[in-house]
């Protein structure tokens, strides 16, 4: 595939990994991912940011579509994660650039990663933009969005931000706009992405949106490091406007049920817990974690205002699967929800107790759980019922309040 014109003189020189599936522990389904790369062809061409380093040819056979690849004059990296930075050796070996810029803390991550004691690596000035010939780039550092090192790179005269990991989503398509694909595919993997990634961060994504809107900043497009990039005003808007919904995180009536089971006991208590929701008249998601990917579920999650989450006692603990999904769930800090537990013991019951404290531990407002040994009869499913009642009520008392 070919590079594209995405503004006069500016190309999208990127990778496009159709075949991968796994992210660190986030699945991408069933899309696939891009490594945007773009090149600026000014008095001093400009690559920003790379690609793993299984994609510098890819990368490279791109670039030379445009220009000559050892006439690139400067390399900035966004970023030093591996995804955007792998191809960096190879790149800077073949094209022997002037400067690689990055930020501060890049500089510091980038020397961690690789061997840059001959690279030409110099630390953007985030105080005087840096004159590219007819261009100037501005940049600004973006400190845990969503590493310390991060940083976006604006061109005012282009309108034009390339916003690295931030607005971004993992699509591998043959379009390179976000006007060209269904709206619907568009945001749920622009929510997906947010609630794999950027989720732990949702304080420092507001406030770098919070900045950007106060620096009035013009611009009309935005190009993020994967996906699709954003065209034109209302795009623009609307990505925006989603990140923001997706930053506050405001519960709506949805309560997603995770859990899995042993012997079918943990999933019978799971459909009684829905019906109750759907009595209180909550939209209810049943997750299976034998059917369902974590990624999935916090995709669900992220606009949840409740979760319930059930494992039978195993071992004097909780199903590997169950425990795996807290972690995961920890780690993305998902904020605002109501919780409850619930499962089936043979002889000592722990699993609630521990699911409990997992959630009180996540901050969410828990709710007592019901448990039950072996096989839930007709009073355990009327309670499981009941659960499902009481944490519908609360969060129809929060969504009113
Ligand atoms: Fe897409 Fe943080 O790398």
């Amino acid at each position: 595939m070919k590079a594209i014109a995405i503004k006069d003189d500016i190309y999208w020189v990127g990778a496009i990994d159709w075949q991968r599936r796994d992210f660190h522990g986030y699945t991408i389904s069933p899309h696939g991912t891009t490594y945007n790369a773009y090149l600026v062809k000014d008095e001093k061409i400009t690559l920003f940011d790379t690609a793993p380093a299984a994609f510098a040819g890819e990368l490279l056979c791109r670039i030379a579509q445009v220009c000559d690849p050892k006439s690139i004059d400067y390399i900035v990296a966004n970023h030093g994660e591996m995804d955007h930075s792998g191809a960096l050796p190879e790149l800077v070996d073949r094209i022997r650039p002037e400067k690689v810029f990055c930020s501060p803390m890049a500089a510091k991550s980038l020397a961690a990663h690789y061997d840059v004691a001959n690279w030409p690596l110099t630390v953007v000035d985030l105080k005087a933009p840096l004159s590219l010939g007819a261009r100037h780039v501005h940049f600004v550092e973006t400190r845990m969005l969503h590493w310390p090192d991060s940083m976006v790179s604006y061109i005012p005269e282009d309108k034009l931000l390339i916003s690295q990991d931030a607005f971004g989503q993992n699509i591998a398509c043959a379009q390179r706009f976000a006007d060209e694909i269904d709206e619907g595919l568009l945001r749920s993997q622009a929510a997906r992405y947010y609630a794999n990634i950027v989720l732990p961060y949702s304080p420092v994504t507001l406030k770098a949106i919070e900045g950007i809107e106060k620096m009035d900043l013009d611009i009309d497009m935005i190009a993020p490091d994967h996906g699709v990039l954003w065209r034109g005003a209302s795009d623009v808007a609307k990505i925006i406007t989603w990140y923001k919904e997706f930053a506050l995180q405001k519960p709506t009536n949805k309560a997603v049920i995770v859990y899995d089971t042993m012997w079918k006991s943990t999933e019978a208590m799971a459909q009684a817990v829905a019906s109750g929701l759907d009595d209180a008249g909550m939209a209810v998601r049943i997750m299976a974690l034998k059917a369902n990917h974590r990624s999935d579920v916090m995709e669900e999650v992220l606009n949840a205002g409740a979760v319930l989450i059930g494992s039978p006692t195993h071992n004097n603990g909780i199903l590997p699967p169950v425990a795996a999904m807290l972690t995961y769930m920890k780690g993305l800090k998902p904020k605002n929800k109501i919780g409850a537990a619930f499962g089936s013991y043979g002889w000592s019951g722990e699993s609630t107790k521990i699911i409990g404290e997992a959630l009180e531990d996540m901050g969410f407002e828990t709710i007592p759980g019901v448990k039950c040994q072996f096989v839930p009869k007709q009073d355990t499913l009327a309670a499981c019922v009941e659960l499902g009642r009481k944490v519908g009520a609360a969060l129809a008392a929060k969504l009113t309040a």
